[in-house]
């Protein structure tokens, strides 16, 4: 009994520099969220001239407890790290909403320390913790810069991207493209669709989002670099994906004036408005960066055609100027984790990380200091062995009350029983 006791004490101890992980910052990293967990993967950690520093720890952000922004507590999973070093690849959640495709990307072999191509999927399984590289039937080319979505058939999209392969070089190699290939999840087939008519742009580092009527919406990006320089494909130029059809189309988006821009995040509201946020531009091929305005934009897709608009009270205590970031809607809150500081005219290479975490509240079109947990407790029913584990510093407190109410049962048992031996003697 106070031997479990003592155990329950350690694993608490043992645990809390877990929970209170510090990860480093990064940048061009994917976050997805599952059983109530902000979850990040890849990216690039900190930059040297030539030298990216890759990410693979898996680590996340308990959504299920109320926190503050100034006191994010990180927590990481232990035997997360994925296979290959990552970054600028796309994070795609299953349809069983346990399996995460992780593909794509400048990928970095571990034992080689060289990049390494030779497999671009690989799955993690959240209920047991595996990372996998599933055998694919089928071939694609390394792409980066690429925002894969699924529709409700459980097919991931993935449109153009750019195909550098090395960017240890001064430059980065490499050109964009408008094809589209797809991966079958439940046969794990991935082709490339031939569509021939009304081709948008080349392009990456675009948002996307998937409307419910399975049409995908893509939004900003960079154009097709013809000479050095990068520009960015008009942000009122709506490129639209039909994935019942097959087919492109494309739209002018109205409403009031948005700079447009690359590297930025758009999530999509239940009520069908997309919440654009950052981004950049550049001068030149990938070098001198600047800030775009407005900081943040909402595109309704409810009005034909699509309507942008500045909430005002966005502009309140907003996040500065960042690009390559990450962000997730969780119930009323959009999650900007992470990314690139912009000054204007400064390189990657000079670049600030971004450490903080930032919440936008959709309800009040405000940006918020602290976050409250929705009433999940109908959804914190199945939790793997694992996440109990990790999870184990808030149920430590849950245990303890129930240890000390088996010891209590056992005392007084004990004590019935001795109670009732000295009776019988
Ligand atoms: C990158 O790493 C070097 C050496 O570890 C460190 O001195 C530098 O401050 C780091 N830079 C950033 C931007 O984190
Ligand atoms: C930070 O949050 C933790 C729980 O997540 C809490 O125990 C701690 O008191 C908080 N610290 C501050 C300074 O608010
Ligand atoms: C996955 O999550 C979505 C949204 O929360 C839900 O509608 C769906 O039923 C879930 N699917 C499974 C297989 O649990
Ligand atoms: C990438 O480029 C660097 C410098 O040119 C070279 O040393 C390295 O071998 C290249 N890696 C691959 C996988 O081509
Ligand atoms: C990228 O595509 C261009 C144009 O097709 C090609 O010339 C180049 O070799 C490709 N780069 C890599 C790294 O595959
Ligand atoms: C895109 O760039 C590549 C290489 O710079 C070039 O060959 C191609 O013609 C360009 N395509 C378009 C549509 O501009
Ligand atoms: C190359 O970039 C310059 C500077 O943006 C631009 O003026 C010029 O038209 C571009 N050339 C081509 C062929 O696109
Ligand atoms: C969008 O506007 C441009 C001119 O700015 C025009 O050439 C193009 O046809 C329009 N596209 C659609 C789909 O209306
Ligand atoms: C940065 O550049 C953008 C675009 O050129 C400009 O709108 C903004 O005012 C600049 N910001 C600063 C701090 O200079
Ligand atoms: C940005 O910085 C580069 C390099 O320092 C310089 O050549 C260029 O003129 C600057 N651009 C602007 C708009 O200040
Ligand atoms: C940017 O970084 C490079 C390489 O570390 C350095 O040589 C250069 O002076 C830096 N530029 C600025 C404006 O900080």
């Amino acid at each position: 009994m106070y031997l479990s006791l003592f155990f329950v004490l350690c694993i608490s101890l043992f645990i809390n520099p877990i929970l209170c992980y510090v990860p480093l910052k990064r940048a061009n990293h994917n976050s997805v969220i599952i059983d109530n967990r902000l979850l990040i993967f890849g990216g690039v950690k900190n930059i040297t001239l030539d030298l990216l520093s890759y990410a693979f720890e898996l680590f996340y952000l308990d959504l299920s407890v109320s926190f503050d922004v100034k006191n994010v507590s990180w927590a990481l999973i232990p035997e997360g790290n994925s296979p290959p070093y990552s970054s600028h690849s796309t994070t795609v959640v299953g349809l069983d909403n346990s399996t995460i495709f992780q593909i794509g990307g400048f990928i970095f072999n571990k034992n080689t320390l060289n990049y390494d191509f030779s497999n671009l999927v690989f799955t993690y399984d959240y209920p047991t913790g595996k990372w996998d590289t599933p055998s694919i039937t089928g071939d694609i080319p390394p792409r980066q810069l690429v925002r894969g979505v699924i529709n409700n058939k459980g097919i991931i999209y993935m449109f153009g991207g750019y195909n550098a392969t090395n960017i240890t070089e001064s430059e980065y190699i490499g050109t964009f493209y408008n094809d589209m290939y797809i991966l079958n999840t439940k046969t794990m087939t991935l082709s490339l669709l031939s569509i021939l008519g009304n081709l948008p742009s080349r392009c990456g580092a675009y948002s996307a989002n998937i409307l419910p009527n399975g049409i995908i919406i893509y939004i900003g990006g960079t154009a097709n670099t013809t000479n050095a320089t990068t520009t960015p494909i008009n942000i009122n130029n709506i490129r639209l994906f039909d994935t019942n059809k097959y087919e492109w189309s494309q739209m002018n988006a109205t409403g009031e004036t948005i700079d447009s821009r690359w590297f930025h995040t758009s999530v999509l509201t239940t009520d069908g408005y997309i919440i654009v946020f950052g981004g950049c531009t550049f001068e030149g091929k990938f070098s001198y960066t600047y800030s775009v305005s407005p900081n943040l934009a909402v595109l309704d897709t409810n009005k034909n055609p699509f309507e942008w608009s500045i909430p005002e009270s966005s502009k309140i205590n907003s996040p500065p100027s960042m690009c390559s970031h990450a962000a997730n809607l969780y119930y009323n809150y959009m999650i900007v984790t992470f990314g690139f500081l912009i000054e204007n005219n400064s390189t990657f290479i000079n670049s600030t990380f971004n450490s903080d975490v930032y919440i936008y509240d959709i309800t009040s079109n405000s940006w918020v200091t602290s976050y409250t947990a929705p009433d999940i407790s109908k959804s914190i029913k199945k939790s793997s062995k694992k996440a109990l584990a990790i999870g184990l510093g808030t149920g430590v407190a849950v245990i303890f009350i129930i240890l000390i109410l088996i010891g209590a049962f056992i005392f007084y048992k004990k004590r019935g029983r001795i109670l009732r031996v000295s009776g019988s003697a």
